[in-house]
Order: C-alpha cells, then structure tokens, then sequence
C-alpha cells in the first residue's frame, strides 16, 4: 500500500495537481497554503555552491589498515593490521560551477574523510602531489584568475597567464596540469594525494612529518584534449557516472594508501624545504610505504544530502595526526569550517555525513540554526537535550582528555611577513619534465601553446623564461608550439 500524501507539517493532502482559485478560470487564493509551501521551499532548494571544487561525487566505503603504525601514531585508524574504518570520498574539478563537465583540465579535489573511533579525520587533498602555491594569503588571487572574468563573464586565459607568470613557485604545478595527466580519464583511474605535510605522534610523544599517497589499482588512465572535447559535449557527468555505476555494479574502485614518514629533526637539515607545498619529496630520499588499502563499495543513497551537504575540512584532525607549519595548511585550517558555515549553517556538523560516526560528539556548543538535527548515529545531537550547558561544571558533564594533547612543537623567528621568492622554484619542475617521453614531452608543448597563444606576448615571453630556467628544452618546445599557431 502507497503512504498517504500529507504537507509537511503531516496533514494528509486530498488534491496535490490543483490549486485553489476562485472560479474553474479565476486568480489564486492566498489561503492555499499548500501552494505556497511548495513554491516556497523549491524557492529555497539550493545552497551556495562551493567557492572552489563545486562540481563533484561522492561514494562511502572501507580503508583496511596493512601496517600497524603504532611507532608513529596514536590515530586510532593506524592501529593493528586489519583494522577497518568507514570512509567518505568526493572528487571534484576545481574551477567549474556545479553544473559544469566533469571532463575539464584541471586539478582533482580528492577528499578523504575516515570515520575513526576518535573522531573524524579529513585528508582534504587533490589528485596532485603539490600545488600552485605556498603561501594562502595568494589563494583568492590565484582563484580569480581561474574563475570567470568579472566583465566578459568567460575563462581568461590572459589573467591566468598573467598570474602564473609573476609566480614562478606554480611551474612544477603548471607542468602537472599541462601533462597527459591533467585530464583522467575517470575518477577511480588517477592517484590522490594529502600534497601537505601533516604530523604524526605517538605514545611516546614523538612526532613524525608525514606525507598521504593514494595509488589507484585501476591503473592511470587520461584523456586526450580531444577525447575531453568530445566527451565533454557527449555527456558532461561521464566521471559521476563511471564512479556510480561501477559501484552499483559491484566493480569497487580501490586505491593503495601509501605514506612518506620523515623524522621531525631532519626538517631542519634536509636540503628542500618539507613544508612547501610546491614541492614532492623525491621518492629515493623518503620511500613509499605501503600502509592499507582504501575501497569504495557504496553509494550515497541522496546527493544532495550526502555529497552536496558533505563538509570536510583539513581542521578535522584526530589525536595522533597533526597540522605543520606549511602556510598552505595553516590558511586551509581556517578556510574550510568557515565557508561550511556559511555555506550550510552553523550545525552543519550535526548532518549524517558530517557527524562522527564513530565517536559520539560531546561538547559545550548550544542552540544555533537547525540545531537538534541530530547525529543519526548516536541518538540525539549533542546538546539537543537539557544537559548541561557549560564546562567546567560539577554535573558530570563531558571532561577533558589530557592524555590526547598533542606533544609540543618547537617554533622559533621573528614575526615578519617572509619573501619565499628565496626558495627554489624551478628543479622539480625541471625534474617532471625529465622524466616525460618524447610524446609526452611534445603533448605538453602543444597543451601550454593552446592557452599561453591567447595571452599577450609580454606574457609569453616571461613564461618561456620561466620554463627555460626548468629546463633549455622545455622553452624551445614550448617556443615552437607556439609558433606553429
Ligand atoms: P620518481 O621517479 O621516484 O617518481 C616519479 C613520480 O612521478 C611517480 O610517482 C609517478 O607516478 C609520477 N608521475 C609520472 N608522470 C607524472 C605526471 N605527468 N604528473 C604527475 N606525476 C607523474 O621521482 P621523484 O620522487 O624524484 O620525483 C620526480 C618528479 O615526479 C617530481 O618532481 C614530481 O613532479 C613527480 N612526482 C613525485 C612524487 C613524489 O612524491 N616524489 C609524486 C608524484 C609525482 P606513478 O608511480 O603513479 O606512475
Ligand atoms: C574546497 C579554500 C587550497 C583541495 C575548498 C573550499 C574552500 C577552499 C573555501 C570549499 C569548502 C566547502 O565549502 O566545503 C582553500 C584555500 C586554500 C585551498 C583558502 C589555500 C590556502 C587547497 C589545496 C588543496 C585543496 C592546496 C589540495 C591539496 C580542496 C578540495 C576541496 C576544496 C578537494 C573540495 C572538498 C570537498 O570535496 O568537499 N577549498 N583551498 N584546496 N579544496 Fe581548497
């Protein structure tokens, strides 16, 4: 048997199709509420699409621990091989709307969120190992110049250049996202990485800088610019789709969940700065070891509750994994929570995918819009009851955790704003270029040309410099290509 129809405030609903007028062809009578109900909440369907990563897609499922990690941390999810722990996942491209194709040249967002014991952990990271820059307070610069021109209403390709060009610290991204893998072919066929150095501690109070690799096991596989073309008119949602259907179909994509560990002390020796997010550690100097493998193996039974409402955020620390005095995290820490507070309000934490599945949450924090959602998880939301509001207090309420304080970081230097125009920003650039074929090399030329050939020649000229002092051939590559226009 159908459930009966009813309004939201459960009054069953005798004819949903016709709206009450005066007469079969007269006006509308104010007094049919229910009209105005659903015109009022479609008016209110949408939220603010996020600032950066609007259009994306999410999945749950498993992350299964291989090696204990025990020596390095506390984190309850790297504790004893076999460990399971729920995941959430979202992918997305970065400059688009929420209605644009999935297809574009552009960074991945690659969002991890571990659902452990102790709390949420988010590794809120890109399909890239670094990123365009090394210090937040350029971050909505850098965003302008990828989004749409406040005039033209349309990509521009001159102000981007024209960015790029006065930051040199973006080359190694730069010749990321010009490479063959700046189009996947799919969500589930490229890598993700954390691209921060994070902390670990562990029982004994040491601490660890560490780096978060995700291998696809589906192998690397990329799109061509015209393959991308064409499959961005054919169907603009072809990675929502593939990400859907094989997880429907049972076919779990499944990624190796590697970590580069480097002990706190070397930071100050090694040769390249550790917490700069413009650059890998090389391989040879920190290898990869192997930790777990993360699977997804469900879908979201609503997107829009569950993957347009998801809010991760890099604050959503747990004990045993920590921040570092990367500039890029340090402003990332603040942005996140902050624009999901405005973009969801201020529970937002309260959702089913946002709350803490595994730990129930305890704490102080009252009333606020929508307060009393609730954790579906854990019965009702903290604080929706009449407990007590305060803390310290001598009614039992929640107590803190001494034993989880995290071991004290040494910070030393003079308050200053630095010039990191110091830091080298063109041997690893240099280095992934080495490392491309022939094809590769040349695919590269012709990506750069395409763009590059629509800024002015001024802003050529800077590039071809900067791309010379990564390497002589990597000019001269460019320099044809764009000649050959
Ligand atoms: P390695 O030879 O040990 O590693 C090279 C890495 O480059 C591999 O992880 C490979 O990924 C990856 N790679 C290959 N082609 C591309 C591409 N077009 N875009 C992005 N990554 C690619 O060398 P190093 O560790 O010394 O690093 C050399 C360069 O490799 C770096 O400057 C950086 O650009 C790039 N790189 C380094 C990473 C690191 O953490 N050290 C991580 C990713 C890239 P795979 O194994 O999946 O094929
Ligand atoms: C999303 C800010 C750098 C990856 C966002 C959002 C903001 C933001 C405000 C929207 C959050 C939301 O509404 O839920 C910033 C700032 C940065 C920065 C200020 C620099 C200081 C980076 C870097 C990476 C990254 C370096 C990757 C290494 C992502 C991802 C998302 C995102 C993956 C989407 C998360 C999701 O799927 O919901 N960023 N960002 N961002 N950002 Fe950043």
């Amino acid at each position: 048997m159908t459930e009966r129809l009813t309004a939201q405030n459960g009054a069953p609903i005798a004819d949903d199709q016709n709206s009450l007028s005066a007469g079969a062809r007269g006006g509308l009578m104010l007094q049919d509420w229910q009209l105005i109900e659903k015109l009022a909440h479609f008016n209110r369907e949408r939220i603010p699409e996020r600032v950066v990563h609007a259009k994306g897609s999410g999945a749950y499922g498993t992350f299964t621990l291989n090696k204990d990690l025990s020596d390095y941390t506390i984190a309850d999810h790297f504790q004893g091989v076999g460990k399971q722990t729920e995941v959430f996942l979202r992918f997305s491209t970065v400059g688009g709307e929420s209605g644009s194709a999935d297809a574009e040249r552009d960074p991945r967002g690659f969002a991890v969120r571990f659902y452990t014991a102790n709390g949420n952990h988010d590794i809120v990271g890109n399909n890239t190992p670094t990123f365009f820059l090394r210090d937040g307070i350029k971050f909505p610069d850098f965003i302008h110049t990828q989004k749409r021109n406040p005039k033209t209403n349309m990509k521009d390709a001159q102000a981007m250049w024209d960015f790029w060009s006065l930051n040199p610290e973006a080359l190694h991204q730069i010749t990321i996202l010009m490479s063959d893998r700046g189009i996947p072919a799919t969500y589930r066929h490229m890598n993700g990485y954390g691209s921060h150095t994070f902390s670990l501690w562990n029982a004994k109070g040491e601490r660890f800088w560490v780096k978060f690799h995700f291998k696809t096991k589906q192998g690397i596989k990329n799109l061509s610019n015209e393959q991308a073309d064409k499959i961005k008119g054919i169907d603009p949602d072809h990675a929502q789709r593939d990400l859907f259907a094989s997880i429907e179909d049972g076919d779990f994509p499944q990624w190796a969940v590697n970590v580069q560990i480097m002990p706190e002390a070397d930071a100050e020796r090694y040769h390249i700065n550790p917490f700069d997010l413009t650059k890998v550690w090389p391989h040879k100097d920190y290898p990869l070891i192997e930790i777990g493998t993360l699977e997804l193996n469900r879908n979201p039974e609503n997107y829009f509750n569950e993957v347009e409402q998801a809010a991760l955020a890099p604050s959503n620390l747990v004990p045993g994994v920590g921040a570092s005095p990367d500039k890029m995290l340090q402003a990332r820490l603040f942005a996140y929570a902050d624009a999901q507070r405005y973009r969801i309000g201020a529970n937002y934490n309260q959702l089913p995918v946002n709350c803490p599945h595994a730990s129930k949450p305890n704490h102080y924090q009252r009333a606020g819009a929508m307060a009393g959602v609730g954790c579906p998880f854990h019965g009702s939301a903290a604080g929706s009851d009449s407990s007590v509001n305060y803390g310290p207090n001598t009614q039992q309420g929640p107590a803190q955790q001494p034993q989880v304080a995290e071991p004290p970081m040494d910070l030393a230097g003079a308050m200053d704003r630095y010039d990191k125009t110091v830091e080298d920003d063109y041997a690893q650039a240099g280095d992934l270029f080495r490392l491309m074929n022939g094809e590769q090399q040349q695919a590269l030329f012709d990506t750069i040309a395409s763009t590059l050939g629509q800024a002015s020649m001024d802003i050529q000229e800077k590039m071809l410099e900067h791309f010379r002092q990564a390497d002589v051939a990597y000019a001269a590559g460019v320099k044809a290509a764009l000649e050959q226009r």
